[in-house]
């Protein structure tokens, strides 16, 4: 009997956003995440109307922002429409931008942040937030930093690759996906942090 769901997933694609951006990247990139937060106000640490202000600039800077990286997925029936997105922090986002990671988890080795993880509701139930997830992971596996070039073998086996980030604890569908993709907890107050090494 044939895969349905295989099926079904066949006229997705997951790609990189190309850095630096292209104008018609930016446009694509900026009306899915508005949409985002018009849609799930109560699951992102920004809001609507706070980044409908955003001038191409800062569209631009954000998108571009060294050490990071944004996922989409486009849905090839609809004239690659995108339709999904995340992004990942890396250690050289992490180290320029303001961020409230509790200093217990910086400690334990190369962190990797995800952020603005999103599927639009008519795409839901698909296997795409998963499919996100695990693109993030082959990006991290493959991940290597060109100072890490002067670092000796035996210490590059001790960097620990992590890949954490916050999902309220409300959130209970988002959470499910977390730990179905191998996250644990990390309790810290009512932070609702999720972890999990990647190698
Ligand atoms: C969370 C979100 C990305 C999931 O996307 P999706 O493409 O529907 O997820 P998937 O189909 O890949 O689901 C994978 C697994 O996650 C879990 N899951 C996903 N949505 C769920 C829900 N609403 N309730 C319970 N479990 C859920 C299930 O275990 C599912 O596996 P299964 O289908 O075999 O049971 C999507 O619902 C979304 O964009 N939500 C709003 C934004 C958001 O919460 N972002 C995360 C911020 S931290």
């Amino acid at each position: 009997m044939e895969d349905v769901t295989k099926l079904k997933l066949i006229h997705y694609a997951i790609f990189l956003i190309p850095i630096p951006s292209s104008e018609s990247d930016l446009a694509k990139f900026s009306s899915l995440r508005l949409l985002a937060l018009r849609t799930d106000p109560s699951l992102f640490g920004s809001t609507y109307a706070r980044e409908l202000a955003f001038t191409p600039e800062i569209w631009r800077s954000s998108l571009d922002l060294d050490g990071r990286v944004t996922f989409v997925v486009s849905d090839d029936e609809r004239g690659g429409k995108w339709i999904g997105t995340m992004s990942l922090l890396g250690p050289d986002a992490l180290r320029n931008i303001p961020h409230d990671i509790p200093k217990e988890i910086l400690r334990r080795g190369e962190l990797f942040n995800v952020v603005g993880l999103w599927v639009h509701p008519d795409h839901r139930g698909q296997g795409l937030g998963s499919r996100l997830v695990r693109a993030g992971f082959d990006y991290v596996k493959n991940y290597s930093r060109g100072s890490m070039e002067d670092i000796s073998m035996d210490n590059k086996l001790c960097i620990e690759k992590l890949v954490m980030l916050k999902a309220s604890k409300d959130n209970e569908g988002a959470r499910a996906l977390y730990a179905k993709e191998g996250f644990l907890e990390w309790e810290d107050g009512d932070a609702a942090w999720m972890i999990r090494t990647v190698s």
